[in-house]
């Protein structure tokens, strides 16, 4: 079959870690009999650089035309001042937005052979296996008004934390389909005690889980999940919520795998329903450009690997070629090659690159 991949590198160790992903992915490609055409984009501080602007209208585009969006990473110190008028982030958000990428989906999995290597209890984290379904075009990162202003007794600022019924609707259905491919429990994330968007999120999903009588929902509390998440990490399986809580409960999460550099995401456009559905989708790894890292050959590339699997899940309905690339990450680590953020006694210290020819041999 053939597929066209917006490939947008970014900033900081996105090119570095993007091109093992797309190593893998050319694998998959000789393996399996598939073409995948990739189109190169400008995003974030790079796009600054070149064009002026954190997303050009080119370049959002050349993603609109294609099956799929891989990305790296965007951000970095130098385009950092707090007074610049653009910053990489908002091409991020421009995309998000522009591609209606409304559901992030974040998987948190603890690979049995990196257990010890977590600042928590090998007991408490072992076999965790859970994802997050985290909204991501509404809530108070695109709420209005979103300003900043001074008056006679100083600067004031506000965001807006906005939800309509609809938006909850359609991402909260994402939950519920997803707990159906899994161990059928959905818990639904707010701050219902305090935040009207909250109660508008509970009664939405409350009428939503009439539609999904197979399916056991649990409300919880933000700041109780927070909790739940480090206490017993094992009695979650899906877990839906808002664009911000889900923001910091999905790097909260990232600890209990030991690294940020081994989760990837999905950002669909769509319900994904059974095995080889296909929505249009951005995928990229759940960290950031760490520029301290870059141009190093340090980095893990094992999230954007992964968030390659994904793609080919989620947008392309290849599930088996899906589960050849998460196999192929199993046993590099099995093998035990790592990289620096993973490292442990008596294990093989590799770089990006070699990270990424042991998984692309394994395919
Ligand atoms: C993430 C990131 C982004 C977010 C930033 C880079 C805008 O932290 O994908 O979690 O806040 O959504
Ligand atoms: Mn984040």
């Amino acid at each position: 079959m053939q597929f066209n991949v917006a490939i947008l590198p970014g900033d900081g160790v996105g090119p570095e870690v993007a091109a093992e992903g797309i190593k893998a992915l050319k694998r998959i490609g000789e393996k399996f009999g598939h073409d995948f055409n990739l189109h190169y984009g400008d995003i974030g501080g790079a796009s600054i650089d070149n064009h002026g602007e954190a997303l050009t209208t080119e370049t959002l585009k050349m993603c609109k035309k294609c099956n799929a969006v891989y990305l790296g990473a965007v951000g970095g110190p130098k385009w950092d001042d707090p007074l610049a008028t653009v910053r990489p982030e908002d091409g991020l958000l421009a995309l998000r937005k522009g591609l209606k990428l409304f559901a992030n989906l974040r998987p948190v999995k603890v690979f049995p052979m990196l257990a010890d290597h977590a600042n928590l209890k090998p007991d408490v984290i072992k076999g965790v296996d859970f994802i997050f379904v985290r909204e991501l075009t509404g809530g108070l990162y695109f709420g209005k008004p979103k300003k900043k202003w001074e008056t006679s007794r100083g600067w004031k600022a506000v965001d807006t934390m906005a939800y309509s019924e609809k938006e909850i609707e359609r991402i909260v259905r994402v939950g519920f389909e997803l707990a159906r491919t899994r161990k059928k429990k959905l818990i639904s994330v707010d701050k219902a005690n305090v935040l009207e968007t909250s109660r508008l999120w509970r009664m939405v999903t409350t009428q939503v889980a009439a539609d999904y009588p197979d399916i056991e929902l649990e409300h919880q509390l933000v700041d109780a999940c927070s909790m739940r998440i480090i206490q017993q990490p094992t009695a979650m399986d899906v877990l839906v919520t808002e664009n911000t809580f889900g923001d910091i409960l999905t790097d909260e999460a990232s600890m209990l795998a030991g690294s940020m550099g081994m989760l990837p995401s999905a950002s669909l456009a769509g319900v994904p329903k059974g095995e080889s559905s296909r929505a249009f989708g951005m995928y990229e790894p759940i960290h950031g450009s760490a520029p301290r890292r870059a141009g190093l050959n340090m980095a893990n590339p094992i999230a954007t690997i992964l968030s390659c699997a994904m793609m080919l899940r989620y947008s392309f309905g290849l599930p088996k070629e899906a589960n050849v690339i998460e196999t192929a990450v199993d046993l590099a680590l099995e093998e035990g090659y790592r990289t620096y953020d993973i490292m442990g006694e008596g294990m093989k210290k590799v770089g990006t690159s070699q990270m990424g020819d042991q998984i692309a041999a394994k395919i």
